[in-house]
């Protein structure tokens, strides 16, 4: 009997990240198996999605990754496994018990998929997400993946992530921790969220305006997730994050000149701590971070500069 196709294997597909890499995944004919605690809400069209000779694409897995099951069966044929699990880190303040949420779906559902490949002897390559939260929140100094991390709650939260990551594998499979910066989207998370301040005329820099926004396309974010799975020379953390990041207040200029709004206001740091809370401190204190092992290993970023990046998003 002939043996079922190899497939990739994609943990957390309904967020925000997972639902572009499913989009190009489509795209290209690439099938794929999606673990989700909430089958309920995968679009109809990944149901509807088929491949070159009528096959379905997605195949859907109902699951919850923090606790092994059945689900974990589809790593063993995996031809590359993508986990992008992890509760919302700007869903909530963040309370002692949210924080824990934050750290346990990110560790866990890591430890789950990471152990159990090394069971199944399947050395496929894995792209888990992790954060430039890695390198902390203070200061404006330029980092790059060989930079140290930092001794915040999110730095320490990524660093763990990253030793559960990390952890023992099997020889020569690549264990890639994809250090996000902010994914601009205008259908979910930062910019999103953004674009109702700046239409109303709202819109300016969050803080004092000299801390960097390390922010990527989601089309280079995807972009990079298929490089990291198959480029043989990314074994490792990788920065993604355009080469281009700005200052806040350069972010905001030029988020305002592309909608044609103003951008004067300034969010003042205290006000943003008293609404946020500490999560305050991931948005506001931030490195200027360099995506060295991207461009080392010859990804070509499709929008290395802001302005176009906004005009293809918001055109
Ligand atoms: N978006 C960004 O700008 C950004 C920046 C830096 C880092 N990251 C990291 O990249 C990853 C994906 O980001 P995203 O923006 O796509 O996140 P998202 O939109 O919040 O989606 C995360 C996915 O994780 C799963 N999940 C959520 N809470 C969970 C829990 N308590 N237990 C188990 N699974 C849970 C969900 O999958 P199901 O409900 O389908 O099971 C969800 O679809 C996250 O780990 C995030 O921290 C994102």
């Amino acid at each position: 009997m002939a043996e079922s196709p190899r497939k990739m294997f994609l943990a957390g597909a309904t967020g925000q990240l997972g639902s572009r890499l499913v989009a190009e995944w489509i795209r290209i004919r690439q099938p794929c198996v999606v673990l989700t605690r909430r089958p309920q809400r995968v679009p109809a069209a990944w149901l509807g999605a088929l491949g070159n000779n009528g096959e379905k694409l997605i195949e859907v897995v109902p699951g919850d990754p923090l606790v092994p099951g059945d689900w974990q069966k589809h790593l063993t044929q995996a031809s590359g496994v993508v986990n992008l699990c992890g509760e919302n880190i700007i869903a909530k303040r963040w309370s002692a018990p949210f924080k824990e949420l934050l750290r346990t779906s990110r560790l866990v559902s890591t430890a789950n998929i990471r152990q159990y490949l090394v069971e199944a002897k399947n050395p496929c390559p894995v792209v888990n997400a992790s954060g430039i939260g890695f390198y902390g929140g203070l200061g404006t100094d330029e980092v790059d993946e060989s930079s140290p991390g930092g001794d915040d709650f999110l730095a320490t939260l990524c660093m763990d992530w990253e030793r559960e990551i990390f952890g023992p594998t099997l020889p020569g499979q690549r264990q890639v921790a994809l250090r996000t910066g902010v994914v601009l989207d205008p259908k979910a998370g930062a910019l999103a969220k953004m674009l109702p301040l700046f239409r109303w005329g709202l819109g300016g820099t969050l803080g004092w305006g000299t801390n960097y926004t390390n922010w990527i396309h989601h089309a280079d974010l995807t972009g990079l997730i298929l490089h990291a799975l198959s480029c043989a020379s990314v074994d490792g953390p990788i920065n993604a994050v355009a080469p281009n990041a700005l200052t806040n207040q350069e972010f905001a200029q030029t988020l305002g000149r592309v909608m044609h709004r103003p951008a004067f206001c300034s969010v003042p740091i205290p006000m943003i701590r008293l609404a946020l809370g500490e999560v305050a401190k991931g948005l506001i204190t931030q490195h200027r971070v360099k995506p060295r092992v991207a461009l080392d290993t010859g990804y070509t970023f499709q929008f290395a500069h802001l302005k176009p990046a906004l005009e293809d998003l918001l055109g």
